[in-house]
């Protein structure tokens, strides 16, 4: 045996007890947590759920309040929700299988029906009893070969009803089809077999003509994806990305163009340590970068180079007749709540507080030159009117909903949001409602009132956690006075674990 083979048998052989430690240590520590989750009024939906709990129906909700009868459809969110197997415990928020959430109104009375997504991940790990498949913030060791990114895809950040399907969507892999019936997974969708597999990111827009665009970035590889209205593949495009590996999450099209934010955040390898969760960081020295494409032809794009921050998520894009393109996100000077937040989250703790801005850009596609306004206030998961997307002039969105938070008010738990925000964004006017520090504000949306057409004829729905009830509660406001507060609720028999988006589909 040759000294190298023997130095590299000591290493193995020194390493073996140390990931045998971590693994026996893992039960204590996943116990420690949950009793601090449990100690926490405001964090218990953090707990999550197992492969049996997961699975949830309850016919009729109890109601207070007037739910009209004119909203009819149903309304859809996903979020992480299964973060343990086998006495290990996921370290980031991002990492759970995806369960999504419909609650079903018939014209004033309301269903709830919850079901994990039977991916092949979770299908595999619950079969092995144990996690098999490294998670975006987990390392998992000893588990079979990837073979792509939908071995370890969670469907955990989106669910919208298109084409007569859900779609569960994550970041880097395959929406997985869902039967609206009853939620029961279908399996990973293949909009084409030539691109089986190919990213389909969580924040696809349907235009008013109800086309379906979406984007997938794979290193230096970009693609976009046009739907149509019944569900198939119209067009599909590949080109390259302006900033290779970085974190790609939300989108905006315009009628000409598609607008992605390109924030300059990579994972940090370096500064994970031993069991530890993996790190996200700014990339030194790069900006965010916006890149607008021509939707008839991608490799027609231009990028524009912001400050550097951390972007989630867009408000809208569209185009103002003056050759320029008009951008309202949320943007954040740092990776906190990726880095830290949603660990500490997870670990039962309280949350940094990170300030996340309303910022309106306004790109001029002759010159290059870029303009960015920000708003005040705390604010993250933008939504307009979605009759208005893609639309532009005087049919633009002119209002912006999103979340609310108070982090700097004392007794409020850093970083949570508790109430939601509308902005009127060429005036900067907005209104405010406080659902209070013990009550979690998740995404709110707006919904049309059958048979208008003003932009504030619309509902808005959304769901919260009340800790004092330890239930969710699905929540319906006037959207022309949201300071008002819920005109109708409905209250679940307990916590749902909380989800990050969702849409609303009419019936
Ligand atoms: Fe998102």
């Amino acid at each position: 045996m040759s000294r190298r083979c023997v130095l590299q048998g000591l290493a193995a052989a020194s390493l073996a007890p140390g990931l045998l430690a971590q693994a026996q240590a893992r039960p204590a520590a996943a116990a420690a947590i949950q009793a601090r989750l449990a100690a926490n009024p405001l964090l218990t939906p953090l707990r999550g759920v197992d492969d049996a709990s997961g699975e949830r129906h309850s016919a009729r909700l109890v109601k207070r309040g007037h739910w009209p009868e004119a909203l009819r459809g149903r309304f859809y969110r996903n979020g992480p929700a299964l973060f343990e197997r086998d006495g290990q415990r996921y370290h980031h928020w991002f990492d759970g299988d995806g369960m999504v959430q419909q609650f079903t109104l018939t014209g004033g009375e309301l269903s709830h029906r919850g079901r994990l997504v039977q991916t092949s991940k979770l299908q595999a790990e619950r079969k092995a009893g144990r996690f098999l498949f490294n998670a975006l913030g987990t390392a998992i060791e000893g588990g079979p070969p990837i073979t792509g990114p939908d071995s370890v895809n969670p469907a955990n950040t989106n669910a919208l009803e298109h084409a007569g399907r859900v779609l569960a969507m994550w970041e880097g892999g395959s929406a997985y089809g869902l039967d609206p019936a009853d939620l029961s997974t279908q399996g990973p969708v293949t909009w084409r077999a030539d691109l089986a597999g190919l990213p389909f990111t969580a924040h696809p827009k349907v235009d008013a003509a109800g086309h379906l665009w979406n984007i997938g970035t794979m290193g230096r590889h970009l693609v976009v994806w046009q739907v149509g209205p019944d569900g198939r593949l119209v067009n599909f495009q590949h080109g390259s990305s302006p900033y290779p590996g970085g974190m790609v999450h939300d989108m905006a099209v315009t009628g000409r163009y598609l607008v992605v934010p390109l924030p300059p955040v990579k994972l940090d390898f370096a500064r994970a340590v031993g069991d530890g969760p993996r790190r996200f960081a700014l990339d030194p020295g790069e900006p965010l970068r916006i890149l607008v494409m021509d939707k008839a032809d991608i490799s027609r794009r231009r990028v524009f180079e912001l400050p550097p921050q951390m972007v989630f998520h867009i408000g809208n894009a569209h185009e103002a007749g003056d050759g320029t393109v008009v951008l309202s996100f949320i943007g954040a000077p740092d990776v906190s709540f990726l880095d830290r937040g949603a660990v500490a989250l997870m670990a039962g703790e309280r949350m940094p507080a990170g300030d996340s801005l309303l910022q309106l850009a306004r790109l001029d596609m002759t010159t290059g030159r870029v303009q960015v306004e920000q708003r005040p206030g705390n604010v993250e998961f933008p939504r307009i009117d979605p009759r208005r997307i893609g639309l532009g002039g005087p049919a633009a969105a002119q209002w912006l909903l999103s979340g609310a938070g108070w982090k700097r008010f004392e007794g409020r738990d850093g970083g949570l949001l508790h109430g939601i925000q509308l902005s009127h964004l060429p005036s900067g006017r907005l209104q405010r409602f406080d659902y209070g520090a013990q009550v979690i504000a998740e995404e709110h949306v707006l919904v049309p009132k059958p048979g208008r057409s003003g932009e504030l004829d619309a509902w808005v729905l959304g769901t919260t956690f009340d800790a004092a009830q330890q239930a969710t509660v699905l929540n319906l406001l006037e959207a022309a006075d949201i300071a008002a507060g819920p005109i109708a609720q409905a209250v679940l028999p307990d916590a749902l674990p909380l989800g990050f988006h969702g849409n609303f589909t009419a019936a």
